[in-house]
């Protein structure tokens, strides 16, 4: 029986690799930082709670990753645990440099030294190319963070790839571009305009209120991109993959097609921070803007090329956009 450490586990990401590493037969053990209150209702709700091994897991706690990785000898970890939301990384830059990115290297150094055969995946991301410097990106197209977080993120890619090169360590990263679920953190975009124009739509809420609503990203199913996960730590070779659906939206088109999934149409009126949104059959106003959801340094248009993936990898997202929006809409009226 294989054995995979997965942190973030209470995340989107880390309950749908668990499943999926679950009916693989692996023995998976989850990585947890201690709270005090329960977050597992992830996993609850696809029924693996109780199939996974909890181990306390805490990023910035260096003798911690050392002894679980030396005491587990895991055969496969994955560090999907993060500070993961760009926003609040301008509000705490020097955790998130700790927790995004420094971390990484205590993981690495642990692996390197006492469990060297344990192959290492490291969560990178879309968010490193920031002011893109070309349409679609790919694997070679150079980086431009634009945030505490993008810039902790490529410190974690680049000592991923340093330890790979250095130590002849068999460690990976996944350049995953933006990927969603109704298992998606309420504070991302996605998942708060699911949820809101849901609660809007059962009379539990008044309006949504959002920041730009230009800005485009290449949006894909969090469940697919946990797939392609997993077959990066099968390949021959360790190696950088980007994950991506090819196809990108903006804010603007994710709200009109979450609208028509509860039959509803959006009249938009203004420009700019001045952009309202109204109910085209009651004229109710639903959607408004406020500077305090714009970020100090923006990312306007990520668009992947995950020919890479494809090729090498085998891999292919199957859910579309379209599918994805109704997905999470869906599930929002099934549980609100
Ligand atoms: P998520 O839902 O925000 O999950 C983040 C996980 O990290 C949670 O389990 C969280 O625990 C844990 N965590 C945060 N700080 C920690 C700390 N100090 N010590 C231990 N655990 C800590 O994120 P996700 O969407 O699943 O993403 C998974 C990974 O992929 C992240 O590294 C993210 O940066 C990266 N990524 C995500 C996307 C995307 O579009 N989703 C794209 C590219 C890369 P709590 O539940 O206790 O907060
Ligand atoms: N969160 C949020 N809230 N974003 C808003 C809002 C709002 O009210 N209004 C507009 N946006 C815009 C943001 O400015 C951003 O351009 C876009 O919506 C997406 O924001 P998020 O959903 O917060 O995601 P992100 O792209 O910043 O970061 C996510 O994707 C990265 C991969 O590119 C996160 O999952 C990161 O962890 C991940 O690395």
């Amino acid at each position: 029986m294989k054995k995979a450490i997965v942190t973030g586990i209470s995340g989107q990401d880390g309950a749908y690799l668990a499943k999926i590493l679950l009916d693989k037969g692996y023995k998976v053990y989850g990585g947890l930082r201690r709270t005090s209150t329960s977050n597992l209702w992830r996993l609850d709700r696809l029924g693996i709670t109780n199939d996974i091994e909890l181990i306390s897991f805490e990023l910035l706690e260096q003798s911690n990753i050392f002894k679980m990785i030396q005491k587990i000898q895991p055969d496969e970890f994955y560090n999907l645990a993060a500070q993961s939301f760009v926003g609040v990384s301008f509000e705490q830059p020097m955790y998130t440099a700790h927790a995004s990115g420094l971390s990484v290297l205590s993981i690495l150094d642990a692996i390197k030294s006492v469990s060297p055969h344990t192959k290492f995946y490291q969560a990178s991301t879309s968010e490193m190319f920031g002011k893109v410097h070309e349409v679609p990106q790919k694997e070679t197209t150079p980086f431009h963070p634009r945030s505490p977080y993008g810039v902790a993120k490529l410190y974690a890619h680049w000592i991923t790839k340093n330890y790979r090169e250095s130590y002849d360590m068999f460690a990976s990263s996944g350049i995953l571009f933006n990927h969603e679920s109704p298992f998606r953190g309420e504070e991302f975009v996605t998942r708060k305009i699911t949820n809101s124009l849901v609660k809007i739509h059962k009379g539990q809420q008044e309006k949504l209120t959002l920041g730009n609503l230009d800005a485009k990203r290449d949006w894909g199913f969090a469940g697919d991109y946990c797939q392609g996960i997993h077959k990066i730590l099968q390949h021959n070779i360790a190696d950088d993959f980007i994950l991506s659906t090819g196809k990108t939206h903006s804010v603007r088109d994710f709200i009109e097609k979450a609208c028509l999934v509860i039959d509803t149409e959006v009249r938009w009126e203004g420009t700019g921070v001045e952009t309202k949104g109204f109910n085209s059959k009651t004229n109710k106003l639903i959607i408004d803007i406020s500077e305090d959801f714009y970020r100090p340094c923006e990312v306007d248009h990520l668009l992947g090329d995950s020919t890479k993936a494809r090729e090498e990898l085998n891999w292919t997202p199957e859910v579309s956009f379209e599918g994805l929006v109704t997905m999470m809409m869906e599930e929002e009226l099934k549980y609100l």
